[in-house]
C-alpha cells in the first residue's frame, strides 16, 4: 500500500534523519539537520475536508481534530473548510486536490450525504484511506475505512424516552430539523420516532428545517405557535442553537419556556447548558465533539495496515435538570 511504503519510507527517513542528527550532533552537520523542527518529509499529511463555521458543536469538533493532528505530533494537517455549511462543491474540489497531492489520509465531514461515490473511488484507486467524521455518506462501506461519531439514533432515542417520561398523557409536539439531506438528521428522526411514535397521545404537529440556526429556530416556532394558537407542549430541536431560538419564540408569544412549552435539544453547548440551568430548556442530550483521540487511533492503525471497525461510536451524556446542567458547566463539559 503506497501510503505504508511512503510512511515506512518517511519513518525510515526520520530514523535516518534522527540517526544523521545524532551523528551530525557528533559530527557537526547542516543547520537544517540540527534544527528541532520535525523533518517535513517525515510528517504524515492529513487532508481534512471539513464543514467550517456552523455553530458551537462544529467549532469544538474541528478544533479537537486540529489540536490532535499537530506538527509536534508528526502531522501536517491540511484544513479545508467548505465555502459554506451547505456548499458541497467546495468540498468535492478540496477532496480532489488532496488526492492529487497524495496526502496520506483524508478526514471527511460531509455537508451532504449523497454525491461522494466518485470521489471516494478516486481516493481508493490512489490508495488513500478516507475516514468519515460525524456524518455518514451514501456510499459502499468498502469505499471508506470507518465512520467516527456519537450514535445519533441512540442520542435522539434518549430525547424520546425523556419526552415519554415527562408527558405520560402525551403531548402536541413539533420538530426542528437540521439541514435536509444529512445522515444525522435522518438518524435523529429515526431514534426519536422509534419510541415516541409508539406511545398514544403524542401528536406530531409538524417538522421543519431551521438549518441548525437560532434565528431560523425562532422564526419557525413563531409561525408554529401562531398557527396552533400556542397549543404546543413540546419542541424537539435537533441541535442547541435551534432550541435556543425556539425558547425565544415561546417567550415572544407570552408563554414560559420550560413551563408552558418544554424544549429538548441535542449537542451540549455551553449556551444550551446555561439555558437548561435557567429552566428555559428542559433536556439536553450531549453529542460529544471531543473525539480527536479516537481519530488519531484510527489514523495510526490504518496507516500501519491494521484492521479498524467499520463504525465507531463515541459515548455521550444527557442532562435532564437545572442541577445536572450546573454540575456539567462546573465540570467544564460545555463547549
Ligand atoms: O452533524 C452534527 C450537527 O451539525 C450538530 O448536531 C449541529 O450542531 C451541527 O451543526
Amino acid at each position: 500500500m503506497a501510503i505504508r511504503k511512503r510512511i515506512f519510507g518517511a519513518v525510515g527517513v526520520v530514523a535516518a534523519g534522527a540517526l544523521t542528527l545524532g551523528l551530525a550532533g557528533c559530527a557537526g552537520g547542516s543547520d537544517e539537520e540540527n534544527s528541532s523542527e520535525p523533518v517535513v518529509d517525515g510528517m504524515t499529511t492529513v487532508g481534512f475536508v471539513a464543514v467550517g463555521p456552523e455553530g458551537g458543536w462544529r467549532n469544538a469538533n474541528e478544533q479537537a481534530v486540529k489540536d490532535t493532528f499537530s506538527n509536534a505530533a508528526g502531522f501536517e494537517l491540511k484544513y479545508a473548510p467548505a465555502a459554506s455549511p451547505s456548499d458541497q462543491q467546495s468540498q468535492l474540489d478540496a477532496f480532489a486536490t488532496f488526492v492529487n497531492e497524495k496526502v496520506d489520509v483524508i478526514l471527511l465531514t460531509a455537508t451532504e450525504a449523497s454525491g461522494w461515490e466518485d470521489s471516494l473511488k478516486l481516493a481508493k484507486a490512489a490508495e488513500i484511506p478516507v475516514i468519515l467524521l460525524d456524518r455518514g455518506v451514501e456510499a459502499g462501506e468498502d469505499l471508506y475505512v470507518t465512520r467516527i461519531a456519537p450514535d445519533n439514533y441512540k442520542v435522539a432515542y434518549s430525547v424520546g424516552s425523556w419526552a415519554v417520561d415527562t408527558f405520560p398523557e402525551g403531548a402536541k409536539y413539533f420538530v426542528l430539523e437540521g439541514v435536509p439531506g444529512l445522515s444525522v438528521v435522518t438518524e435523529r428522526n429515526e431514534g426519536f420516532d422509534a419510541i415516541v411514535s409508539a406511545v398514544p397521545g403524542f401528536t406530531k404537529v409538524g417538522a421543519q428545517t431551521a438549518n441548525w440556526s437560532t434565528e431560523e429556530g425562532k422564526s419557525v416556532i413563531d409561525a408554529v405557535l401562531e398557527a396552533n394558537d400556542n397549543d404546543i407542549q413540546f419542541i424537539f430541536a435537533q441541535n442547541d442553537e435551534m432550541g435556543i431560538g425556539a425558547a425565544q419564540a415561546v417567550t415572544a408569544a407570552g408563554l414560559v419556556p420550560g413551563t408552558d412549552v418544554k424544549i429538548a435539544t441535542i449537542d451540549g453547548t455551553r449556551g444550551a447548558l446555561t439555558a437548561l440551568a435557567a429552566g428555559e430548556l428542559s433536556f439536553v442530550a450531549q453529542y460529544n465533539p471531543f473525539f480527536g483521540d479516537v481519530v488519531f487511533d484510527v489514523v495510526s492503525k490504518t496507516l500501519r495496515g491494521d484492521a479498524v471497525q467499520s463504525n465507531i461510536s463515541v459515548e455521550s451524556a444527557t442532562f435532564d435538570s437545572a442541577e445536572a446542567a450546573r454540575a456539567a458547566l462546573d465540570a467544564g463539559l460545555g463547549f
